[in-house]
């Protein structure tokens, strides 16, 4: 061979391996955005993305009151430079959000309009097809710069703002107003609001359990801060002047596929109840050991007799296991908080699969 051949098939080999390697280098390898339809952060280095946001159906009045509401506008055509008789509506996404990924284990997005968490989730972030268009075609969706969601959305922000300061609601105190975030030392996002005279702090973590976020809310002075918010579980971690923690717990259990052909499942299997017990936050609130958590243990429950504080007393079959999971404001079981466990949405075999997992704790 020819040492110009030889150095043109080397290079050529070079491209070979380089090209798709570079296409699939995620943000966590370099640092910086490529073109990935699903770009994922990690712990060490989140991804953080000011975008237009999905909304996965939150309150328009009390969640989204400061957000402006878009009118649908006569279509322009650029090439005649009229107006045709199509109309264009507005974006249906939440504008200027900040959504932020650590991998796997969370995700969420923060709104700079109400200066409040709109969502969590887990085991995804968001598809950007919409938003930069497809590689592969080479054109993104006229309108659609709405980025997917993906995942496992397991908090959704409930009523009005949370956050209240020596007893007053930041609604009473007038419009939040954003002023930036910063990195603190463990890279993780903190957003700056204001309300009032107040200034206030706020950093999201992964909490201590799955589907599980540790808040933590700090004014500049000493003020006192609070944190109510209906529907939504919340662990007071720590509190002192101008300083609170709290852990709040799922209270949503919806799931987002941006992957039209998802596989559906075949058969019911206690490895994929197992699964989906990890997967799905249930691990968060009932053991299978006999041990106390926010819900019943699993352990001895099929075929027990349950008592509800309402419904009439009845054997735990599998009908009943699964109106537990799939409508858990049916009936609740005495002696725990009603409300408390999120409905979740799931395949008929996803569901048998559950009812498997759980009979195995006799
Ligand atoms: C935020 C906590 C929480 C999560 C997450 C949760 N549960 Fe529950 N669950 C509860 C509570 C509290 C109860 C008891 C009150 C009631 O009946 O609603 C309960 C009740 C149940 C019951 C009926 C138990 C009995 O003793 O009769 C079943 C079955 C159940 N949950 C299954 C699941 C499964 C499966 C998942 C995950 C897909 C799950 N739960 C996720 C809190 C939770």
């Amino acid at each position: 061979m020819k040492r110009n051949q030889s150095f043109v098939l080397l290079s050529l080999s070079f491209l070979l391996l380089f090209i798709p390697m570079t296409v699939a280098q995620n943000f966590k390898d370099t640092g910086y955005l490529t073109f990935d339809t699903k770009p994922m952060g990690t712990v060490e280095r989140p991804l953080i993305l000011r975008t237009y946001c999905p909304d996965p159906k939150l309150d328009r009045n009390l969640v989204l009151g400061n957000h402006s509401r878009g009118t649908s506008v006569a279509k322009y055509t650029a090439r005649s430079g009229k107006e045709n008789n199509s109309v264009q509506s507005p974006i249906p996404g939440v504008p200027a959000a900040i959504a932020v990924n650590l991998g796997k284990r969370l995700s969420y997005v923060w709104d700079t309009t109400e200066c409040r968490l709109l969502y969590a989730w887990t085991d995804g972030f968001l598809d950007m097809k919409n938003y930069w268009g497809n590689k592969a075609v080479g054109h993104r969706k006229g309108f659609g710069y709405v980025p997917e969601l993906y995942g496992f959305l397991f908090y959704k922000a409930q009523g009005k703002h949370p956050i209240h300061i020596d007893g007053k609601s930041i609604a009473e105190l007038g419009a939040p107003r954003y002023l930036g975030y910063d990195l603190d030392k463990s890279k993780q996002p903190v957003f700056s609001f204001s309300a009032g005279n107040h200034t206030i702090q706020f950093t999201p973590r992964i909490g201590p359990d799955t589907q599980t976020l540790q808040l933590t809310l700090a004014t500049a002075g000493k003020e006192k801060v609070s944190y109510k918010s209906p529907k939504t579980q919340i662990r007071e971690v720590s509190s002192e002047p101008g300083k609170l923690v709290v852990v709040i717990r799922p209270n949503a259990g919806d799931r987002y596929s941006s992957d039209q052909k998802a596989a559906a499942l075949k058969e019911a299997t206690i490895a994929k109840g197992e699964e989906l017990y990890n997967s799905m936050g249930c691990v968060a609130c009932h053991t299978t050991d006999g041990g106390l958590n926010h819900g019943p243990t699993f352990k001895g429950l099929a075929g027990s007799h349950r008592e509800f504080i309402t419904a009439s007393a009845q054997k735990a079959d599998d009908a009943y296991l699964i109106e537990s999971i799939q409508n858990p404001g049916a009936k609740t079981v005495k002696g725990y908080l009603m409300g408390m466990m999120p409905p979740y949405q799931l395949q008929p075999l996803e569901y048998d699969s559950l009812v498997l997992f759980i009979k195995k704790y006799k």
